[in-house]
């Protein structure tokens, strides 16, 4: 689903004439950012490692007027990542705009997942974004400038259940995010990230939420714990990646932008809303009848 009201917040041309890149841009988050960028005037190459996901990519990307072309491959394999970038300067003539959303994910606890497991996710996670902003930078910087969005995750900020592997991976590209952008803002090339959290639609709800049930009832079961009451669409991710790529990020870098609904921070709060007026002014109002300062922990 796009946003709800089925409008862009942003003038459909602001990245016309530009090429991008959308790694794991057949499917999920990736499509919808591919499908975005491109309604913005981006003509766009989208990797991914099923060649019948990509065709129907191709196919809806191209029936809405954009410029696309599919390359299979694997993140993986760096002569994939290599040979990707070939194909779309030779086809779409240069690159401005990588976005480096593959990535791999299942839950598992630590001491059950392998060596080999938890080495796949950081390989397609992290050594992919690296594989893939390292080859694209002489592009970019020959071009001079342009745009790379990592897509992070909120996981490692404290820690998540099961997710030892893709929290260590995350943390890394969120790090690569940073050094990048230190080191190749000189040449004119911005690195942000964006970590999305619940996102409705996607593999990742469906993997991570850890139960068998309806997308429905998955969605309702998370949006009791975002704190603005529901998961979020792929436009939200999509249109934060467009925005980090036009001209009004033009000074943003080295930076990830949440888009989570405020998900990360989630907690039960220990009084409830209706109790915590009259909970706090009971305790004041003991602690002034003892003439002594409030307590400085409360029980409640
Ligand atoms: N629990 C524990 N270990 C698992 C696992 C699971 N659910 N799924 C895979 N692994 C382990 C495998 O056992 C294997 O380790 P081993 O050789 O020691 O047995 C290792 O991970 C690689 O698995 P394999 O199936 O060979 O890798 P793959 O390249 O075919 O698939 C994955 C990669 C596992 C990341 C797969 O889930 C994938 O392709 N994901 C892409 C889409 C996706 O998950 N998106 C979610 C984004 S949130």
């Amino acid at each position: 689903m796009s946003h709800p009201s089925g409008h862009s917040p942003f003038k459909l041309d602001i990245l016309k004439g530009q090429v991008a890149l959308i790694t794991g841009g057949g499917s999920g988050i990736g499509f919808e950012i591919s499908r975005q960028l491109g309604l913005h005037g981006a003509a766009v190459a989208v990797t991914g490692r099923r060649q019948p996901v990509l065709d129907s990519a191709v196919e809806a990307l191209t029936s809405e007027g954009i410029k696309a072309i599919g390359v299979q491959g694997d993140v993986r394999k760096s002569q994939d990542c290599e040979r990707w970038l070939k194909e779309t300067c030779d086809r779409l003539g240069g690159l401005d705009i990588l976005i480096n959303c593959a990535a791999g994910n299942f839950l598992a606890s630590a001491e059950e997942i392998s060596v080999n497991g938890f080495r796949t996710v950081m390989e397609i996670d992290t050594i992919g974004t690296f594989a893939m902003s390292r080859a694209a930078f002489p592009l970019l910087r020959q071009r001079g400038g342009g745009r790379i969005v990592n897509i992070s995750a909120t996981l490692h900020y404290g820690a998540t259940w099961w997710q030892a592997h893709a929290s260590a991976a995350k943390a890394a590209v969120d790090s690569l995010t940073r050094s990048l952008a230190l080191e190749w803002g000189t040449f004119g090339v911005c690195v942000n990230g964006i970590a999305p959290g619940p996102t409705g639609g996607t593999a990742g709800l469906s993997k991570l939420a850890g139960v068998d049930a309806s997308e429905e009832a998955v969605n309702e079961a998370v949006a009791q714990m975002v704190p603005i009451g529901k998961v979020g669409a792929k436009w939200d991710i999509a249109i934060t990646a467009v925005f980090l790529c036009s001209s009004a990020a033009r000074h943003l870098t080295g930076d990830t932008l949440v888009v989570d609904g405020g998900a990360w921070m989630w907690r039960e709060p220990a009084v409830p809303r209706e109790a915590v007026s009259k909970a706090s002014r009971g305790v004041e109002a003991r602690s002034r009848s003892l003439g002594v300062a409030p307590p400085q922990r409360s029980k409640l």
